[in-house]
């Protein structure tokens, strides 16, 4: 009786293709264990992203699983960022009723009225998040794009009240508090709540979360439910029915003092508070709160986001073949994750005329031009033109192109330009005439030419040094810019493929003079390689390596950092890899790992390094020996860098190495900061077995973790496809050995971004072992010098 249904069901599977991708996103992946990934209600790239905040020291995202306590509901995030907690402005809070009926018996500082929710009542789906505070209130969230909806249901009055009994649970009440996650808020916020409606209208000054100066948020909140029977005011622990209005100072103390407004009800039949947002004013808050939510509908506004995520998420589809759902839940959790953040902020910021796309949450390019943007290209290819648009209104009206971007302020640079790199990214395989090229050009050009007074937060510093020397030197003599004078490394590395990828924009805008200038800088990195230079571990046991890049000096005189310094098994615990002025000179890894960051001339890396043998075997110590850390984006290329010595098979099997041991779809899953998504496109790249070198028109192939992939692409509306034949969903088959593109033989172990243009179809045929596909020269990936020593 049992079985036959069984049956019927895995019959169904056996042949089936994801149907509706959204069944597979859970928004809970990352929201413990650091991943800090935003787990609320949002649009695509939308500003409104409403979610429970909870007071853990990981609360980047607002909201985690870790057990800490729920001290509000707000309507701004990031998601997956480090730094500080980013936004969480204007937290809304519910009771069910005051103590005693007095509006003194709430508890108003947000430290003091923190409380657990019930774990088993906590949902979230796109476009939706809800729990049930410890006290019975239900809340439930969805947003439009500048807008969120919060409906607040009391329970009955047979259930548990807050706190205490003598708390009526017939009249409740909710504040809206004047604060942000990271108790950043300046002088002069403001607030003022309509006696009659209890619209609350105001705004208040914030900090960015990893950068420089600040910002002013605006909102407007709306009351849909019971007849309101009082509101006004609070300050710290006490609130008045008599004031309406406030203006709060910053205050001299750690935190701000709390401040907000409140209103509460008649009785406690469901409320809803529509809260708009603008960083122009309280009057656009509330005209695009009106415009996107206008009769309160929670329904309708869940609905229509399902359907955004809907369209954004099925131009890709699997076969589910053979799979264990947690795999297709690891795809489309990681797909959704890259379109989060950025966000549009077109038309509600102040300096551009409304109709200038602008995008923020560029959090930082550093990580996200790794894969995150990458996979838009391919994915959502005319919002990744917006994106680039909004990098350019960010260049005409602050003056450069944004390496870290966040609430309207510049964020911190972490090595090069490379926004750079983003761009030459999209011209490679976009090319569209929405960009305005010149200026685009223009822009990277000023990167690379001209210093910034202050390049802590775009540009590049050491440029005098950069022109006559070739390198960055540690200790730099710098007079013209300032900025933390550390990385000089890893900024080597980075500057010489930023002006690499300067040189293939040059090119393609038939800037010849230019092409061969940047061409030639983008070899600069070689300066650095110092060839006798050993590598012993803390054990001091010799790696065996020989040649490494070292720090030089002004004076051309080698300096010396150790190579494992700053890698993920360094056991110097006063070891300082980070941002700080006395750290090292590669940016949070190693020169281990920076060692490999030189995506345009693999070949001339491997003669480098003595040949493909040699090569392979030191990106085998680096991953086998856990020197890289594959929760940092600097690891996600290594993974693939096998393909350039000819051994895609290698890549394939340190691909299936790292997921999933690493990326779980849990709670916990993932191994670091999300990013932005990037941890989340890493994933999506590997499984679908194409991963970019980023600023380069190349994919580099290895087997699919489905039977068969579809993508459309949004530009030609063609369906490209890759088939495994031979497909095992036990992964022992992950090696190819031969493979056709559109029927005919192809042995090249890459392909490029026309494959998606044009709907092709890749097909792989697999086995259990590695195989000659892939491993002659002819096959390898485009490279600035010859291929010597296969
Ligand atoms: C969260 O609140 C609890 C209880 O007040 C407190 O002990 C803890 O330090 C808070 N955590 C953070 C990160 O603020
Ligand atoms: C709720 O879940 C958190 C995180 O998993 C856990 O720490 C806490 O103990 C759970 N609470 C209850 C009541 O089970
Ligand atoms: C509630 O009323 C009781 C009895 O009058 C009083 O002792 C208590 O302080 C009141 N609590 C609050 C929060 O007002
Ligand atoms: C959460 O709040 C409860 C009740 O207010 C308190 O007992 C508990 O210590 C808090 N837990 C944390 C992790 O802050
Ligand atoms: C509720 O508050 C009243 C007044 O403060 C107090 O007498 C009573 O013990 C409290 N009850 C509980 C269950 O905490
Ligand atoms: C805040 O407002 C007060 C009173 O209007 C004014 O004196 C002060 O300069 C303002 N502070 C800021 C930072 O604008
Ligand atoms: C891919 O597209 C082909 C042609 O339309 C279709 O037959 C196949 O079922 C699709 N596969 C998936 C996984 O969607
Ligand atoms: C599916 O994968 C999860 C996570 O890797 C694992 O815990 C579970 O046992 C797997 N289930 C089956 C049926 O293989
Ligand atoms: C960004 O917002 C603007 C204004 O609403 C809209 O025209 C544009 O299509 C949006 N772009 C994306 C990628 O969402
Ligand atoms: C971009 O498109 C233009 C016009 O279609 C074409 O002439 C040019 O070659 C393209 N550039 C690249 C780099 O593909
Ligand atoms: C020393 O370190 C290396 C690399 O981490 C390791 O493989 C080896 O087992 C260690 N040797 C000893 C004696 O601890
Ligand atoms: C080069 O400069 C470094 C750092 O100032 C110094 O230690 C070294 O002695 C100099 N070498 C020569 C040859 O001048």
């Amino acid at each position: 009786m049992q079985s036959y249904p069984i049956l019927l069901l895995l019959g169904q599977l056996a042949s089936a293709q994801v149907t509706d991708p959204l069944q597979y996103v859970d928004q809970l992946v990352g929201s413990s264990n650091g991943g800090n990934v935003f787990s609320g209600a949002t649009l695509p790239y939308g500003m409104a992203k409403a979610v429970a905040d909870t007071n853990s020291s990981s609360n980047q995202g607002g909201f985690t699983t870790d057990g800490s306590n729920v001290t509000g509901f707000s309507s701004m995030h990031d998601s997956g960022t480090g730094g500080n907690p980013s936004l969480g402005d204007f937290a809304l809070f519910p009771y069910t009723g005051c103590v005693n009926d007095t509006v003194d018996g709430c508890i108003f500082p947000k430290l003091d009225r923190a409380t657990p929710f019930v774990n088993s009542s906590l949902q979230a789906s796109p476009g939706y998040f809800s729990l049930t505070l410890q006290s019975g209130v239900n809340v439930a969230m969805t947003t439009a794009q500048h807008t969120s909806l919060f409906r607040f249901t009391f329970p009955s009055s047979t259930a548990p009240t807050y706190g205490n009994t003598s708390t009526p649970s017939n009249s409740p009440l909710i504040l809206l508090d004047l604060t942000d996650l990271a108790d950043s808020r300046q002088d002069n916020a403001t607030i003022s709540v309509d006696a009659a409606t209890g619209r609350m209208t105001g705004s208040s000054r914030f900090l960015p979360s990893f950068g420089t100066g600040n910002y002013v948020a605006y909102f407007c909140a709306d009351f849909s439910g019971p007849a309101v029977r009082d509101n006004g005011i609070f300050v710290n622990s006490r609130a008045s029915s008599d004031v309406k209005i406030l203006t709060i100072s910053r205050g001299i103390n750690s935190r701000p003092l709390p401040g907000g407004a409140w209103v509460r009800f008649k009785d406690s039949s469901p409320v809803t508070v529509r809260t708009g947002l603008s960083f122009i004013s309280s009057d656009q808050a509330c005209s695009l709160a009106e415009n996107e939510i206008p009769a309160f509908d929670f329904d309708a506004t869940q609905s229509a986001a399902v359907s955004a995520w809907r369209a954004k998420l099925s131009p890709i589809s699997v076969a589910t073949t053979g799979l264990n759902k947690s795999v297709l839940k690891n795809f489309y959790s990681g797909i959704y994750r890259t379109m989060v953040n950025p966000q549009n902020y077109t038309g509600v910021i102040p300096l551009v005329s409304a109709d200038e796309i602008w995008f923020d949450s560029f959090y930082c390019i550093w990580d996200l031009f790794r894969s995150q943007l990458p996979f838009l290209t391919i994915l959502d290819t005319f919002s990744v033109v917006d994106m680039i648009n909004g990098m350019l209104s960010i260049y005409k009206y602050q003056g450069w192109l944004p390496d870290c971007h966040m609430s309207l302020c510049k964020g911190y640079t972490q090595g090069g330009s490379n926004a750079d790199n983003v761009i030459a990214d999209a011209f490679l395989k976009i090319n569209n005439s929405g960009i305005d090229w010149d200026l685009a050009y223009e822009a990277v050009k000023k990167d690379a030419e001209e210093e910034p007074y202050d390049w802590c937060c775009e540009g590049r510093g050491g440029l005098d040094s950069w022109k006559s020397l070739d390198y960055i030197p540690v200790q730099d003599f710098d007079y013209k810019g300032f900025g933390t004078m550390t990385r000089s490394v890893s900024r080597t590395l980075e500057y010489s493929y930023n002006d690499f990828c300067i040189s293939q924009l040059a090119n393609g805008l038939g800037n010849q003079g230019d092409q061969e200038h940047y061409q030639q800088t983008s070899e600069n990195w070689a300066n650095l390689f110092r060839s006798d230079q050993t590598s012993y571990t803390s054990n001091n046991t010799d790696t065996g390596f020989t040649g490494f890049f070292q720090p030089k000096y002004l004076n051309q005189t080698w300096a010396f950092q150790d190579p494992l310094h700053c890698s993920n098994i360094d056991t110097d615990p006063n070891s300082i890899c980070s941002l700080q002025n006395n750290a090292a000179e590669t940016f949070e890894s190693s020169i281990w790992e920076y060692s490999f960051f030189v995506p345009h001339d693999q070949a001339r890396l491997i003669s480098t390094f003595g040949g493909p043998k040699a090569f392979v075997r030191r990106l085998d110590y680096l991953h086998d020996q856990k020197i890289t850390y594959i929760g940092n984006e600097p690891a996600f290329l290594t993974v693939f860098q096998y393909h350039y010595a000819g051994r895609p098979a290698l890549s394939a099997k340190r691909s299936h190495f790292y997921i999933p041991q690493y990326f779980q779809p849990t709670p916990d899953g993932l191994p670091g900061n999300d990013d932005s998504g990037a941890m989340g496109s890493f994933v999506a790249f590997s499984m679908i077995g194409l991963f970019p070198n980023p600023g380069q028109d190349v994919y580099l192939i290895t087997p699919p973790y489905f039977a068969s992939v579809n993508i459309t692409s949004p530009v030609t509306g063609k369906t490209a496809c890759i088939r495994n034949v031979g497909f095992d969903a036990s992964y022992q088959n992950i090696y190819i050995q031969k493979a056709t593109l559109n029927g005919e033989p192809y042995t090249k172990n890459w392909i490029d971004h026309s494959f998606f243009t044009e709907g092709k179809e890749l097909v792989l045929y697999l086995g259990r072992n590695e195989s000659s596909w892939g491993t002659h020269v002819a096959d390898l990936p485009p490279s600035l010098s010859a291929y010597q020593g296969f």
